[in-house]
């Protein structure tokens, strides 16, 4: 039952529990490329140093036992608007497969989005499934001349989503009609994680 887990900020010591999920969630392919995204990032001194935009959440079950996760990290839009735009990205989030299709998911990235609307981010991107991540309130960013770093292929053009926290943000940027490029921190800028 997802209702008894708990959510809660990670810590470094969850960085092994974080792995294994990694590998249960994203299997034995992708899994150890996740494990390594992570490692880098929650180790990278803008996450670990507390950056508002940073933010990495365990659902935890009755036993403690990690069992979901979502990270958000910063992204620095390029050329920087003014007054600047505080912004993230959400990437990756995982749910045990044995828990899967129950909302953890779902709940997990909702509490991340509130607790960054409250620290002030204005918008939060993510590259994903468009079924799943309309839901949660996240539409292409393309029209809002928000590219991301690196290109992706014309199929999957809807995968690059964006969501304001921040009533009119997306439109006073479009307004400009300047194209900015999404900047990731640390090693999710490289394009290994950007393919199909
Ligand atoms: C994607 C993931 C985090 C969703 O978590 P979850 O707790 O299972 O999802 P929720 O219970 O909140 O939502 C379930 C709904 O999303 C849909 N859904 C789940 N995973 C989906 C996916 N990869 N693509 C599209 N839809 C998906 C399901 O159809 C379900 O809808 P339904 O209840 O109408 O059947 C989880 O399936 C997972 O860890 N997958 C492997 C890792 C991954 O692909 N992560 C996302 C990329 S970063």
């Amino acid at each position: 039952m997802t209702t008894s887990t708990k959510i809660r900020r990670t810590t470094a010591a969850d960085l092994p529990a974080l792995a294994t999920l990694a590998h249960a969630a994203f299997g034995p392919d992708e899994g150890p490329e996740i494990a390594a995204l992570l490692h880098g990032l929650l180790g990278h001194p803008i996450v670990a140093g507390g950056h508002p935009q940073a933010l990495s959440l365990a659902a935890a079950d009755l036993a403690g036992r990690v069992c979901g996760h979502v990270l958000f990290t910063p992204v620095q839009l390029a050329p920087a608007p003014t007054p600047a735009v505080p912004a993230a990205i959400l990437a990756p989030l995982a749910v045990d497969p044995a828990l899967q299709r129950q909302g953890l998911g779902r709940r997990l990235a909702r509490e991340g989005l509130a607790q960054l609307r409250d620290s002030g981010t204005a918008l939060v991107f993510v590259l994903g499934d468009p079924r799943y991540y309309t839901r949660l309130g996240f539409a292409p960013a393309a029209r809002w001349g928000l590219q991301p770093q690196h290109a992706i292929p014309a199929a999957h053009a809807d995968a690059w989503m964006v969501q304001a926290l921040q009533p009119g943000v997306l439109e006073r940027l479009a307004a400009g009609g300047t194209t900015r490029r999404v900047v990731c921190t640390g090693m999710l800028g490289e394009a290994r994680y950007w393919g199909p």
